[in-house]
C-alpha cells in the first residue's frame, strides 16, 4: 500500500484532544452519511466508489483518445470553468515540468496544453488564439451543464477557427466533448456534429469529477500515467474508508477544522511551498469555498503559495486579525530537488548551506514557518504526501474530496449543491437580455 498521506497539528493547544473526542459521534453518523449515500445531495455522492467501479471501457477509450491527441496535435487546448478545468490544471502543473509549454516538442510527451473559457477576457482569448494560429489543434470542450456561458463562449470562437482551417469534417475529428450523457446544448451539438464524446457521470458534481473524464483525458494527453492516479485514489478509498477518526487522517483534518471554526477561525490558508502547488490550491479552494459556503456558513478557504507570499502577506498572517488558521500542504519527497553547490569563494556568505539541497531549505523554511505561526496565535495544520508522483495525486485528491465532504456534513450544509452560483448569472443574463 506504500506510505500514507499524514496529518497533524503543530501545536498541541488549539485543539485538544479531548474536543476531538467528543466530535466521534458526529465523525460516525458522518461516515455513515457518505457512504449511505442517504445525506443530502447523496446522489451526487458517485465520487465515493469512483476509485473502485469507474468505467474501466471508458477509461481505455480515454487513453486512446489521448494517444491519437498526442500524435495528431501540436497544441490542446482544454475549454472548462470551475470544476470542468480545475482538477486537470492542477494535475498538469504538479506532476509535469515546470515550463511544459515551452520545452522542445521532442522532450514533451504531448502537445503543448492551454485552457480557455474560464474567464470572459477578450485579451486572454485573443491571446491564445495568436500563439495557436500556426499550430496542429485539438480541442476538448468540457462542461457537464452544456449551458455554461465562459466556455460555450471560448467554444464558439475555437470551434469557428477549426472548421475555417480544416473543414466541417475535418474539425470534428478534432473536437472532444466532456458532457451530461443526455442533456444539454453541448451533447445536443455533439450528436449532430458526431465528436468524440465522454460523460460526466450523473452522480458526480463538477468539483468532485478530476478523477472522471472531465480530468483524466486532459491529464493523460498530458503524457501522464493515469492507471497511477486511479491506483492511488483506489488507496484513498481503503484508507480514508475507515470510520474512527483515531485511524483516518481525513476525518482528524475535517474535525479539527471544524472545531477551529468554532472558536471563530472563519479562514483556512492552504500554505504550500512550490509554484506547482498554484493549482492545485485553486482546486481546493473550489472544493471547499463551493461544498461549504452557504447557509450563511463556510470557512473561507484562501491559498498562499510560500515562500513567496511570506514577502507579501507574510506580516498579515502572522501579526494581522487571529480569524485564520494555516494548512500546510508538505510533500516529503519532491519530483526534483538540487545540490546547493560550494563555491571557490564564499563571496555570497552562503557556504554554510553547501552540500544542502533546496529542499533542504524548503523544509527549515517550513518548519520555520509553522513554529511562528503556531507562537503568533495562528493554530498550524500540516498535511504530508509522502511523493510528487500521480499515484500521490490520486490518493490527496480523495483526501480532500472525502475531508471536504465530511467536513460539510460536520457543519450541517450540503456538501454537493452550490445554489448561490445562480445568482450572478441570473444578474449576467438579465442584463444582456438573454431571450
Ligand atoms: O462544481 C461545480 O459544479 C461547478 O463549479 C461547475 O464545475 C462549473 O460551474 C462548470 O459547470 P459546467 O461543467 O456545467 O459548465
Amino acid at each position: 500500500m506504500g506510505k500514507e498521506i499524514l496529518f497533524h497539528m503543530e501545536d498541541a493547544s488549539s485543539v485538544r484532544p479531548h474536543e476531538l473526542d467528543y466530535l466521534e459521534p458526529a465523525i460516525t453518523r458522518v461516515h455513515k452519511l457518505i457512504h449511505s449515500r442517504k445525506g443530502p445531495g447523496g446522489e451526487f455522492a458517485g465520487w465515493v466508489d469512483l476509485p473502485l467501479n469507474y468505467d474501466r471501457e471508458e477509461f481505455n477509450r480515454i487513453k486512446e483518445t489521448a494517444r491519437k491527441i498526442r500524435e495528431t496535435s501540436e497544441v490542446f487546448i482544454v475549454i472548462g470553468v470551475g470544476g470542468s478545468y480545475l482538477g486537470a490544471r492542477s494535475a498538469l502543473e504538479l506532476l509535469q515540468h515546470s515550463f511544459y509549454n515551452q520545452l522542445p516538442a521532442n522532450k514533451r510527451k504531448g502537445p503543448e496544453i492551454y485552457f480557455a473559457g474560464f474567464n470572459i477576457s477578450p485579451a486572454y482569448l485573443t491571446h491564445l488564439l495568436d500563439i495557436t494560429r500556426e499550430k496542429e489543434l485539438t480541442l476538448n470542450v468540457i462542461s457537464k451543464s452544456g449551458t455554461t456561458l465562459e466556455p460555450a463562449l471560448s467554444f464558439r470562437v475555437f470551434r469557428d477557427l477549426l472548421e475555417k482551417r480544416y473543414g466541417k469534417k475535418g474539425a470534428r475529428e478534432r473536437i472532444v466533448a466532456t458532457t451530461d450523457k443526455s442533456k444539454g446544448a453541448l451533447k445536443k451539438l455533439a450528436d449532430e456534429e458526431g465528436y468524440t464524446t465522454f460523460t460526466v457521470p450523473e452522480d458526480i458534481g463538477g468539483r468532485y469529477s478530476v478523477l472522471t473524464a472531465v480530468g483524466l483525458l486532459p491529464i493523460s494527453v498530458g503524457g501522464i500515467d493515469i492507471d497511477e492516479i486511479m491506483k492511488g485514489a483506489a488507496v484513498g478509498h481503503q484508507l480514508y474508508g475507515r470510520e474512527s477518526l483515531a485511524e483516518n487522517a481525513c476525518y482528524q483534518y475535517a474535525a479539527t477544522r471544524n472545531i477551529l471554526y468554532r472558536k471563530g477561525k472563519v479562514i483556512e490558508l492552504l500554505a504550500t511551498y512550490d509554484p506547482a502547488f498554484l493549482y492545485f490550491s485553486e482546486w481546493w479552494k473550489q472544493l471547499f469555498g463551493e461544498s461549504e459556503g452557504k447557509d450563511g456558513k463556510g470557512i473561507f478557504p484562501a491559498s498562499a503559495s510560500f515562500t513567496r507570499d511570506l514577502h507579501s502577506l507574510g506580516q498579515l498572517i502572522q501579526d494581522g486579525c487571529r480569524n485564520l488558521f494555516s494548512t500546510t500542504l508538505w510533500i516529503e519527497s519532491p519530483a526534483v530537488d538540487k545540490e546547493i553547490d560550494k563555491l571557490e569563494e564564499d563571496i555570497d556568505g552562503l557556504d554554510y548551506l553547501a552540500g544542502k539541497s533546496f529542499h533542504f531549505v524548503n523544509n527549515k523554511a517550513c518548519r520555520g514557518v509553522m513554529a511562528a505561526h503556531a507562537s503568533g496565535g495562528v493554530p498550524s495544520l500540516k498535511i504530508t504526501v509522502p511523493e510528487q508522483t500521480p499515484f500521490y495525486y490520486g490518493q490527496m485528491v480523495y483526501f480532500f474530496e472525502k475531508a471536504c465532504a465530511a467536513s460539510a456534513y460536520l457543519l450541517g450544509v450540503n456538501p454537493f449543491d452550490q445554489p448561490g452560483v445562480e445568482a450572478y448569472k441570473k444578474k449576467m443574463f438579465s442584463l444582456l437580455a438573454k431571450p
